[in-house]
């Protein structure tokens, strides 16, 4: 029988994506149970993966796997950060917000960060993963695909924004994309198929 892990998430969008991700690895993933809430109280995108994924494996005695994610941008001193999803009601006045704050400064100098964990049923963390995605923040939207900041981001090699490009080619180049990639093979080290 296949080993559970659990992903640390509410957010059914996220499983799906992880099950699309993982499909290649010898587990069952399962969604967090409701009764379940973790604060995200950490100070680093680290902090928040680790504390979700080993809080929830400690509670299910089994694996499993959180992530943290957000923009930093040089010229905010790294903000919006893990504040990301909380900067504003929603993606557009969140964006707005960056783009106001952004007004009249030359550097836009910015990068998306993707901090996967995973814990042992004891709630140690065994893996621990980061990848990021540099880019410029532009002065107004470009684009029509994805969501949260990814109309403003440019990614720096193909000087478009994330919401320009098609899923396959976020995948690759996006923090999140280069985070699943290098987990991958290290999943299969604890999920083995045999
Ligand atoms: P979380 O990792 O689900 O907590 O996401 C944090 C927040 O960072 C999201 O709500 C978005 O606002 C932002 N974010 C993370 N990754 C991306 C991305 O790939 N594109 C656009 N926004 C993102």
């Amino acid at each position: 029988m296949k080993k559970l892990l659990y992903l640390a998430s509410k957010n059914l969008g996220k499983i799906g994506e992880y099950q699309k991700l993982l499909s290649d690895v010898n587990c069952q993933l399962a969604l967090q149970p409701d009764s379940i809430d973790v604060l995200e109280s950490g100070e680093t995108f680290k902090e928040n993966a680790a504390k979700k994924a080993c809080e929830v494996s400690k509670k299910l005695n089994n694996y499993a796997i959180a992530d943290d994610s957000g923009l930093c941008i040089e010229a905010l001193n790294g903000s919006p950060g893990i504040y990301s999803s909380r900067y504003g009601d929603n993606d557009k006045s969140r964006i707005n917000r960056v783009l106001r704050e952004l007004q009249g400064i030359n550097n836009r100098n910015a990068y998306f960060i993707a901090n996967v964990c995973v814990s042992s049923p004891e709630g140690e963390i065994i893996l621990d993963i980061e990848a990021k995605c540099f880019g410029k923040i532009l002065s107004s939207i470009r684009g029509t695909n994805g969501f949260g900041y990814d109309p403003i981001f440019e990614e720096i090699s193909t000087k478009l924004t994330f919401a320009e490009m098609s899923n396959e080619i976020k995948d690759k180049l996006s923090h999140r994309g280069k985070a699943i990639a290098k987990l991958i093979p290290e999943l299969k080290k604890i999920f083995p198929d045999y």
